[in-house]
């Protein structure tokens, strides 16, 4: 989708140009000895780096809190990086983020894992400010060589109801994406609030007012469509095209040494991405198992899991140490599994919400631990779901004011929502 491909197969074009043409012989023969050199990377890279002294690669900028970072995030990131060919994101610092809209859930070292971890993202600056000034505007021209600012088509109106990007778009160096609709950091909050409303019904005065403002805008949506009932409803509805815009598309290679790791993934953190990074280092193709909705319910009470088997497919797969994923992967790893994706090494780490596994008489790694491929890995995060859950919990009342001045907006977007050209 990104300069990659484009120039891919623009090399490929040139190459056959040069053959059938039968001059630039040696160009040609350069190009074919490169290609056939085994050290030598992909052809498409090398040639990236010969077209690039003709032409300058062309660098766009994204910012954002990026807090709670969900596959609406990522698919942004996506479509941003498809504007260019290399993709810089601003990650705003966790003052400018309290100044702005109140605390974020997630501090600043959390969100720069998360940023870094998205598969299209080739640099990432830390403390951007909020609002992209005049100096700044400067900064990103003159030292990141940035050529355009990118963001979605749902307005960004600074405290005093100015245009966010009016500066931008006045230098003419503004670019526009669509919103990925189905999910918003508030419709996460809303489901959170929810699943601990289930679960401790003494504490439920406290939570159900602040979860119905979190929940309002999008369950009187579906309501009004007369489908189901409470918050637990998503927008998303996925298509077999963004899950393949997701994929890396490409299996493992000849003697491809395959690392298998499974959980339910679900409000994918830090602690993920970092599980993941070390599993991937491990072996040359990561393989990851995401259990069923169902699954994750049996195993974790009816209020998991927060994000639906295909929201959170679509996370893991924007995480750059993944090279594919089972979309419900059994509980138990079996014997045919490993045969069938030729599994060297399954993993998982210290830190994880099932870890009682060890214990139980039906453990789901019986299989790999008798075939000794099994390993516990050192977690380098102590964050799991539950972590980011207590949170947001135990903030609520910064997270009811936030959403108080977040309400008015996104009314107001749905209201004026029309169809935006893109993906
Ligand atoms: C709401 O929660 C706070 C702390 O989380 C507690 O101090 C307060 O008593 C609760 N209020 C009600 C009405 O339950
Ligand atoms: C299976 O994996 C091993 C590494 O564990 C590798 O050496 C072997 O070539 C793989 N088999 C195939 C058919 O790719
Ligand atoms: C949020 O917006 C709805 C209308 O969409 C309104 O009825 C509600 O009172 C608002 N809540 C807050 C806290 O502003």
């Amino acid at each position: 989708m990104g300069g990659g491909s484009e120039a891919r197969e623009q090399s490929a074009r040139l190459l056959a140009t040069c053959l059938i043409a039968g001059v630039v012989v040696v160009a040609g023969a350069s190009l074919l000895s490169f290609y056939l050199s085994p050290n030598a990377s992909p052809l498409g890279l090398g040639l990236g780096k010969w077209r690039r002294k003709k032409k300058k690669p062309v660098r766009v900028y994204m910012d954002g809190c990026f807090d709670m970072m969900h596959y609406g995030h990522c698919n942004a990131l996506r479509q941003a990086r498809a504007l260019g060919d290399q993709l810089v994101v601003g990650v705003v610092s966790d003052a400018e983020i309290i100044a702005n809209k109140g605390p974020p859930v997630t501090p600043l070292h959390e969100r720069m894992i998360m940023v870094n971890a998205v598969k299209w993202v080739d640099e990432v600056i830390p403390d951007a400010p909020y609002a992209i000034t005049e100096d700044f505007m400067k900064k990103l021209f003159d030292e990141y060589n940035i050529d355009y600012i990118i963001h979605g088509d749902d307005p960004c109106v600074l405290p005093d109801g100015t245009d966010a990007y009016a500066l931008a778009k006045k230098a003419g160096r503004y670019k526009q994406i669509k919103r990925t609709e189905g999910v918003s950091s508030t419709d996460i909050v809303g489901r959170m609030l929810l699943c601990v409303r289930e679960r401790s019904v003494s504490d439920s005065h406290n939570h159900s007012s602040l979860q119905r403002q979190f929940s309002h805008g999008h369950s009187q949506k579906f309501e009004d469509r007369g489908s189901g009932t409470g918050t637990r409803v998503s927008h998303f509805l996925p298509t077999s095209r963004r899950i393949v815009q997701f994929s890396n598309g490409k299996g493992p290679g000849p003697d491809a040494h395959i690392v298998y790791i499974d959980g339910a993934f679900d409000l994918f953190h830090a602690g993920h991405v970092e599980i993941l990074r070390i599993a991937r280092g491990l072996g040359d193709f990561l393989l990851v198992g995401i259990h069923n909705d169902l699954t994750v319910s049996a195993k974790r009470g009816t209020h998991r899991p927060i994000m639906n088997l295909h929201e959170r497919s679509l996370s893991v797969l924007a995480c750059r140490y993944v090279d594919e994923v089972i979309i419900g992967a059994p509980w138990e790893v079996s014997k045919d599994m490993i045969t069938t994706f030729n599994i060297s090494l399954v993993v998982h780490g210290t830190v994880a919400e099932n870890n009682e596994f060890q214990k139980e008489k039906d453990n789901p790694y019986a299989v790999p631990i008798s075939m000794g491929i099994f390993k516990v890995l050192e977690s380098p995060l102590d964050i799991t779901t539950t972590t980011i859950i207590r949170r947001i919990v135990s903030n609520h009342e910064a997270y009811q004011k936030r959403n108080e001045k977040k309400n008015a907006s996104e009314k107001k977007y749905y209201e004026g929502k029309t169809f935006v050209c893109g993906d």
